[in-house]
Parts: C-alpha cells; sequence; structure tokens
C-alpha cells in the first residue's frame, strides 16, 4: 500500500467539498504541482554492495528521538474528516515517536491534546489583530506544556483559493449539490454528521454569536489575521515564549537567516501546501542555500507534497533536519482514523528504510547532496546552490 491508496480512500469516503478542501490550493495551483514535480528533478546515485543490514531513519531533533524525521504538519478542521481528527493524528503521531502540531483553527482544545499521553505536542498560532488573544493562546500552550510553538507567517492575507469557495454559497452553506453528494457518503454521515459538527475548539468563545456556524467561524478567523505582524512581532513572541519557536512559511535563505538572528530556534521553509502564494518556489528549492546561510546547529524543517519515501530522503540529502506532512497523514486520518494515520506513517518509514537501504546510507547522518543528483535546467537553484557545490563529492552537482 501507498500513500495514494490511503488518498483514493479519502476521496471515497469524504464528501466532495472536503476532499476539495484537502486537496485544493490557491488560484492555478502551480504551486501544488510544483511542489510534486521538483522531487522528479532530484535523482539518487546509490553505493552499491554497501552492507545496510542495520539500516536506521531515526534522527534527533531538540535533542529527541524521532522514530523517523518527520512531524505532522498542522492542519486546520480535522474534526470534519474523522470523529475527534486531532486527537487521531496526535495518538497516532505518539505511538509512533513523533511530534504533532496542532492548528490554531483545530477542532479540539490544546489543552486536551497536549494532556494525551505520549503527546509530543506542538502548537502552531496564527497570529491575529486582537494581540491579547494571541498572548492568551501562548500562555495556554506554555500551561498545557507544548514543546514548541510554530508561528505560521504566511497567511496573514488569506489564499485565493477558488476551487473551495465554489463549493459554497453566499449564507456559506454547501450549495445544494454538494449536500446531495453529502447523501452519497454513508460512512461519513456516520462517523462525522450524526455526532455532531465539530467547532473551532480554541477560538469559538471569541466568535461572535452571528458568526457560529462552521463556515461563517472560518472566515471571521481569516478576517482577524493581521496584515500588519511583521519580525517585530516575533521579536515580541521570542520574549514571551520560553520553549521552541519554529517560523513556518518562509522560503529565502534570507529569511531564514533573519529567523535564526531573532532567536527563533528553527523554521519550516513552507509554501503552505501551494495554498496561499500561487506560483512560489517550493521550500526544497531553497533549502540548500538556506543551510549553508544558517549552519549546521540551526534547525530546518521542510514541508510540501511529500507522499514518498524517497521524497523524505531527498529532503534530509539536501539538509533538513526532519519534513513535515500535511495531506500524506490527512489522507490517513480521512481513509481510516487513528488506524489511518498510523498506516500512512508506518508506509512512509517503510519506504524511507528502503530507500536509504537502496542508496547505502544507513543513518540519517550519512545522507548528504553527494547522493543526489540534479537533472536539467529547473534545479539551477539547487545545482547553483553553494551549498551545493562544495558538498557535491565529485562536482557533479555543480555541472
Ligand atoms: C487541509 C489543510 C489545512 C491546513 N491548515 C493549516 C493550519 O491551520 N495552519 C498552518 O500553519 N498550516 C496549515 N496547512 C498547511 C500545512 O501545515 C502544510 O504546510 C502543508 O499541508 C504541507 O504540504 P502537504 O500537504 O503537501 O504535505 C494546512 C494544509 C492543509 C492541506
Amino acid at each position: 500500500m501507498a500513500i495514494s491508496d490511503l488518498r483514493a480512500r479519502m476521496h471515497r469516503r469524504l464528501p466532495n467539498f472536503l476532499t476539495e478542501y484537502i486537496e485544493g490550493g490557491a488560484e492555478e495551483e502551480l504551486t501544488i504541482r510544483e511542489n510534486r514535480e521538483i522531487f522528479s528533478r532530484i535523482l539518487f546515485r546509490p553505493n552499491a554492495l554497501i552492507n545496510a543490514a542495520g539500516v536506521d531513519a531515526s534522527t534527533q531533533l531538540f535533542g529527541q528521538t524521532l522514530r523517523l524525521p518527520v512531524v505532522v504538519a498542522p492542519t486546520g478542521s480535522n474534526g470534519l474528516y474523522w470523529h475527534e481528527g486531532d486527537q487521531c493524528l496526535a495518538r497516532a503521531s505518539a505511538a509512533f515517536g513523533i511530534p504533532f502540531t496542532q492548528s490554531t483553527v483545530s477542532n479540539a482544545r490544546l489543552e486536551d491534546i497536549a494532556a494525551l499521553p505520549g503527546v509530543r505536542h506542538w502548537m502552531q498560532l496564527y497570529v491575529f489583530r486582537p494581540r491579547d488573544f494571541m498572548e492568551e493562546l501562548v500562555a495556554r500552550a506554555e500551561a498545557a506544556g507544548s514543546e514548541a510553538l510554530v508561528v505560521t507567517v504566511d497567511a496573514a492575507a488569506f489564499g485565493n483559493r477558488e476551487w473551495d469557495r465554489r463549493n459554497y454559497s453566499r449564507d456559506m452553506e454547501p450549495t445544494f449539490t454538494n449536500k446531495l453528494d453529502v447523501l452519497r457518503r454513508p460512512h461519513w454521515m456516520a462517523n462525522v454528521l450524526t455526532r455532531g459538527l465539530p467547532t473551532f475548539a480554541n477560538v469559538a468563545d471569541k466568535v461572535p454569536p452571528a458568526a457560529r456556524n462552521y463556515r461563517r467561524t472560518a472566515s471571521w478567523t481569516r478576517e482577524q489575521m493581521d496584515l500588519a505582524f511583521d519580525w517585530s512581532d516575533i521579536a515580541m513572541l521570542r520574549r514571551i515564549w520560553p520553549r521552541h519557536l519554529i517560523i513556518k512559511g518562509l522560503v529565502t535563505a534570507d529569511d531564514a537567516a533573519r529567523a535564526a538572528d531573532v532567536g527563533a530556534d528553527g523554521v519550516v521553509l513552507s509554501n503552505h501546501g501551494g495554498r496561499q502564494l500561487d506560483g512560489m518556489v517550493s521550500g526544497l528549492s531553497t533549502l540548500p542555500e538556506a543551510r549553508r546561510r544558517v549552519g549546521d546547529r540551526f534547525t530546518i524543517l521542510v514541508d510540501g507534497g511529500f507522499r514518498r519515501g524517497t521524497d523524505i530522503v531527498k529532503a534530509l540529502a539536501l539538509g533538513a533536519d526532519a519534513v513535515m506532512v500535511g495531506r500524506a497523514a490527512l489522507y490517513g486520518l480521512a481513509a481510516g482514523g487513528e488506524a489511518g494515520v498510523t498506516r500512512a506513517l508506518v508506509i512512509l518509514e517503510q519506504e524511507v528504510l528502503r530507500t536509504m537501504a537502496l542508496l547505502g546510507r544507513l543513518t540519517v547522518a550519512d545522507l548528504g547532496p553527494d547522493c543526489l543528483s540534479g537533472r536539467g535546467d529547473p534545479l539551477n537553484e539547487l545545482t547553483a546552490s553553494p551549498f551545493m557545490r562544495e558538498n557535491a563529492g565529485d562536482g557533479e552537482l555543480a555541472a
């Protein structure tokens, strides 16, 4: 089984408007396509005849062991795909031995998720105009014991997701066609609809009564995003947040360096899964240069389009400490709840281990640009990077 099989199961199970919410991106979806296509421009150069019997995909992140260099990305509305979807994702991540990042617009209170046994809780923060609300969320995450605060910086202006919008009428109800489609999804109706639609549990009490329907709350939340959010706010968050501070949603090496300068502990090079600025580069393309700029000790995660173990290994070889998976985990969730998420993680782990064995690299630390080769012009950003030239072994990548 592959992640694509879980995806196919999700398509059968979820109502159309939810599938499209998960799958969709901004405008022409150029970035969504780029997030997948970039992997086909990076090829492997394996070493043969290496004894790979002890191949090991575990790694260290912030001083703790991860069974696989993967962190579950923050995604909103998980409770719409499976009853208590946030709990399912958090439990599966905990049992598997990796952190779970809970979204500000998740459907469970952060305290409830952070308190689940064994959960390594990372809390994602959207920055809202009422700053006291933001500070309140930060204080709650600290009190709940969250290990990391993941501040998303690419969503102050909300992406133009036309595909998603077309599924709703003006009063924010799914269109008639979409309501009919729900009737074709008995499993989803039994699992989610009949148990009552979830709420945005971490913001629910702030929402004005007129906006208290699911879709209206979602658009109210978007209106609260603060366009004036900038680096000075990150400096402020650094002052009030005592644990790991991770900035998610930047891609340039300059921004990664600036994040390190303001005292962040790490970044997620991300284009929000192609849901925000259409036509922007994949974080993977800027990873080598970002790594060179910030050095080895600063944590870099990358996300966008990771569906295969080979994708993950390529990112690690290009200098990532770990990757975040968004849709790959959601396909598992929508296909089979907690067991489906576990399935997704096991698939990725088996594929990573197989890839490393075939490459002749036994540990994550053995992975470097010397086991990769670029193909064609589009890889310029990778091949032109001084990091790649310096680390390219026989120089093939620099050619
Ligand atoms: C359905 C969905 C909801 C998302 N919600 C959030 C969110 O609430 N906060 C956030 O920072 N990123 C959010 N993201 C972006 C993910 O955290 C991540 O950057 C992206 O999904 C990575 O790309 P991938 O889905 O191809 O793995 C969301 C993505 C999806 C697909």
